[in-house]
């Protein structure tokens, strides 16, 4: 049976109720799991340039960084160094289509209460780690935790809001990771001179979100939709009641019945989402993932102090810069907050594109020409300059790219195969998260200042792919995507012959 998802949008019926208390501590303690995949993907890159860290765990890698000079582009590549930050990506990859399952077979709640449970074990091995391969374990650990987190928590959020706010509220989960990813860089700027063990430190403080939604995910809800959707009606209508603060929720509560039932009538929502209607929004939701992950960003996110060092600041001056990308990546998402449903999505990823492909193009060329594999140095005024391109480039990203990825794949499928097809895009996430994680450190050894022409190659394709293939879904009711986008589409209407439609009303 297809899982029921109820996303609803201002032209939707406006139904009772207010935003209540309880939905406002639901939504933050749910939002920790936000939290917690951006505190990883930020905390692994400062400690892996931590020279403790490095003598413990990787004593080949802190040599080659002693002689840098040897090489300023290899002093990193290590697969197991890399192995240590990706390996968390393929155990999400893996956990989120489990996640998928779990999430509608037994509730967005108890999934998340599975991923905490797995981010306190992981956080327990990785902080505590005596060696590589009890680090790595407990990296993948974290994965599943990120998994099963990813899968409910926008889900979940998505269900318990107000329809009025829901769009900006799907935004509020990458706002949340990008909270995540700024602490990450704070914790790791100051534990960096708490000598042996400030990476133990970066690591154990995961644990105070893992806690927090360990602890916090008894005191929230179980959705309405997922409830229902269980055949836990009464359960179902009275917890509608309580989120809503008002006794009259018969319209919300019969739209959500009427989603279940619809639901009910796919059995097989993957072998649906194979057929060729269901081709423009999966392929969209795919390449917009593959093609977040190419715009390098997390080259960025994971290796920033390594990439500052490299282009020749010192081990503090780099962590320091890092925090500055992440304060420039919190604040530039309340832009798209603001402007996503008033100038589009697809103005926001075009402008992006052009600011991303500048920034890409004039690093690598700045690279290219000063600072050369031995004996050279950027000099002061050129690695500054580098770190502005850099906060203009996560700017872009931050304000496009970054939420829209999320945002267009859970408003573009029809309800009978959107978890489905979400689980696709969060999979397509993890597993070109992984790829980047994996083989930047080598890419950049074997590439040098070429990676970053390679990423800016990447953003022409993914700018023709906006202008020509992406359809703009602003202001369009979500359940009328079939008729209003994809029917119309020059290029995707050809999929949509023949093919009968599920509606909701
Ligand atoms: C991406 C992450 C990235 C983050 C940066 C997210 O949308 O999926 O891979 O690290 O944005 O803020």
């Amino acid at each position: 049976m297809a899982p029921a998802v109820v996303i609803g949008n201002g032209d939707m019926p406006e139904f009772e109720g207010r935003i209540t208390i309880y939905v406002a501590v639901c939504v933050v303690i749910a939002a920790f799991g936000g939290l917690m995949f951006g505190y990883d993907i930020g905390i692994s890159g400062g400690v892996t340039a931590m020279d403790d860290f490095l003598i413990k765990f990787f004593p080949a890698v802190f040599e080659r960084k002693q002689h840098a000079h040897e090489n300023n582009y290899c002093k990193y590549d290590n697969q197991y160094l890399q192995l240590f930050t990706s390996s968390l990506y393929l155990a999400a990859l893996v956990a989120s289509f489990v996640a998928s399952k779990v999430c509608s077979k037994y509730g967005r709640k108890p999934t998340m209460q599975i991923a905490s449970v797995f981010f306190l074990i992981g956080v327990a091995l990785t902080a505590g780690g005596v060696n590589i391969e009890m680090v790595i374990i407990g990296r993948i650990l974290l994965g599943c935790g990120v998994g099963f987190a990813n899968q409910a928590v926008p889900l979940f959020l998505s269900e318990l809001a107000p329809t009025k706010i829901r769009g900006a509220l799907n935004i509020s989960f990458q706002l949340f990771i990008t909270i995540g990813i700024l602490i990450a860089n704070l914790v790791n700027y100051w534990a960096s001179n708490i000598h042996p063990y400030g990476w133990r430190i970066s690591l154990g403080l995961a644990g105070i979100p893992a806690l927090v939604l360990c602890f916090g995910s008894f005191a929230i809800c179980e959705t309405p939709t997922s409830l229902i959707e269980r055949n836990k009606v009464e359960k179902g209508k009275k917890i509608l009641r309580k989120i809503r603060g008002v006794d009259n929720v018969d319209d919300e509560f019969k739209s959500i019945v009427h989603a279940c039932e619809m639901a009910r009538q796919v059995k097989q929502p993957f072998r649906k989402l194979m057929k060729p209607a269901s081709r423009p929004p999966l392929v969209i939701a795919i390449l917009l993932q593959v093609f977040q992950q190419f715009t390098g960003i997390n080259a960025i996110m994971f290796y920033a102090p390594v990439l500052f060092q490299t282009v020749g600041f010192g081990s503090d001056a780099a962590l320091l810069s890092s925090v500055i990308t992440g304060a420039i990546n919190v604040l530039s998402t309340f832009v798209s907050i603001y402007l996503v449903d008033k100038a589009g999505r697809k103005i926001l990823l075009l402008e992006a594109c052009v600011q991303m492909l500048l920034t890409q193009g004039i690093i690598g060329g700045i690279l290219m020409k000063d600072l050369k594999a031995t004996d050279s140095y950027l000099s002061h005024g050129e690695a500054v300059f580098v770190v502005i391109l850099v906060c203009l480039f996560v700017m872009g990203f931050a304000w496009s790219w970054g939420p829209l990825g999320w945002l267009i794949p859970s408003e573009t499928f029809p309800l009978e195969t959107r978890t489905a097809g979400f689980a696709f895009a969060v999979s397509s996430n993890m597993l070109f998260t992984f790829i980047i994680a994996q083989a930047f450190l080598s890419m950049l050894c074997h590439m040098q200042a070429g990676i970053f022409f390679f990423f800016a190659a990447w953003i022409v394709v993914m700018g023709l792919f906006t202008w020509f293939l992406l359809p703009e879904t602003k202001g369009v009711p979500v359940d009328s995507m079939v008729d209003k986008v994809w029917k119309q589409h020059w290029f995707w209407s050809r999929f949509m012959g023949g093919e009968e439609e599920v509606k909701v009303v």
